[in-house]
């Protein structure tokens, strides 16, 4: 597969595409690329300087030129996939197809791509043909990233994630969005009681006079307790998600359930989320905290202690970087078999354009 040198980009200026380019451009992916960058609305334009050689911006709905591609990365989301990839298909394009959408995912004919926890899936995929690989939900990858050993060791008979999403999991107008709050409401006099400026900010929380119409709600200095759309059961389409993709990524027969509530903080761009473990027997602590440091290269083990918590363990700390730390490891009272933990990652990055990236290198190993 090593002649894989034409490479289409939709979707590449938008907040994942430009992190994507971003990553690119840092590892020197494009060098021995014949890249090609597609628009929905700028066709003719002057295509991004990825530091190689590239034609105009194309049409990002010309099948015909699309289809000159051997891989397409996208980024443009779900609509664009589900419009133009069956267009593609119809017309025999048999290129392989990246997304960081969820459109295709759950398909059987896509893998959920993570390939640090799940490259075995990966490569039994590319060897069977298949040719649609799909970045996984936020959310679940970094559970994965900083948890993915625990399954891979068979001591996960159930696991419940209470989730602390940011902004951007939201877009990028959420993300200004929330700044705009926070700056409307940072702008009380300092000088006033505790209680009084509580009040006055409770009064713009409630009267109407921020900007929610990216959450429908205020999110700075309150919280959202629910991501997504409804599905069944009572559950969102974010938690629904927790269970069907963990369990695809993982190719995990028989499934393990994964449920729990998915919530949306005031951080920018890393989700957070506390997970309780039933594990399948007493595995001592130091195996797990084993098993944790050992579970992919970019997992960070934190001591379950304050000063290691407060300055690794949040979002500030961990925000446009790579590094997915996990800590406050210890057992729950319920038993020796009940394990909790904290971990955090960056959304734009493990979560949604680095998975990509990455598929297209093992493409062109
Ligand atoms: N659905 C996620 C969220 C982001 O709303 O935070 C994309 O995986």
């Amino acid at each position: 597969m090593s002649q894989l040198t034409r490479v289409g980009f939709v979707g590449w200026r938008g907040m994942v595409g430009s992190v994507l380019m971003e990553r690119m451009r840092e590892e020197g992916d494009f060098a021995g690329l014949e890249p090609r960058f597609y628009s929905t609305s700028q066709v003719g334009r002057a295509a991004p300087d990825v530091g190689v050689d590239a034609p105009p911006l194309a049409d990002a709905y010309d099948v015909a030129e699309l289809a000159e591609n051997q891989v397409i990365v996208t980024c443009q989301g779900g609509d664009y996939t589900k419009r133009v990839l069956p267009e593609l298909r119809a017309a025999g394009w048999d290129g392989y197809w990246i997304d960081a959408a969820s459109a295709k995912r759950m398909d059987d004919d896509s893998v959920i791509i993570l390939d640090p926890i799940n490259r075995a899936v990966i490569d039994r995929a590319l060897a069977a043909g298949t040719k649609n690989y799909i970045g996984g939900n936020c959310t679940v990858s970094l559970m994965l990233m900083g948890l993915g050993g625990l399954f891979a060791q068979g001591w996960v008979e159930w696991m419940s994630t209470m989730t602390y999403q940011a902004a951007s999991g939201a877009g990028a107008a959420a993300m200004k969005e929330l700044v705009a709050q926070m700056g409307q409401l940072g702008a009380v006099d300092p000088a006033l009681s505790a209680l009084a400026i509580d009040r006055q900010i409770t009064a713009q929380l409630r009267d109407g006079s921020l900007d929610t119409s990216a959450f429908g709600a205020p999110l700075a200095a309150s919280l959202l307790p629910w991501i997504d759309r409804a599905v069944e059961d009572g559950q969102t389409r974010e938690e629904w998600k927790g269970h069907v993709e963990t369990n695809k990524i993982l190719a995990l027969d028989p499934e393990v359930p994964v449920d729990g509530l998915c919530v949306r903080v005031g951080a920018l761009r890393c989700h957070a989320q506390a997970v309780t473990i039933k594990l399948t027997g007493d595995v001592p602590l130091d195996e797990v905290e084993a098993v944790i440091r050992e579970s992919t290269p970019w997992t960070r083990f934190v001591a379950n202690d304050k000063a290691a918590t407060l300055a690794g363990l949040t979002p500030a700390a961990t925000s446009g970087t790579l590094e997915v730390p996990v800590g406050r490891l210890r057992k729950l009272r319920m038993g020796p078999d009940y394990l909790t933990a904290f971990t955090v990652g960056d959304q734009l990055l493990w979560g949604a354009a680095e998975p990509l990236r990455r598929m297209l290198a093992i493409l062109r190993e």
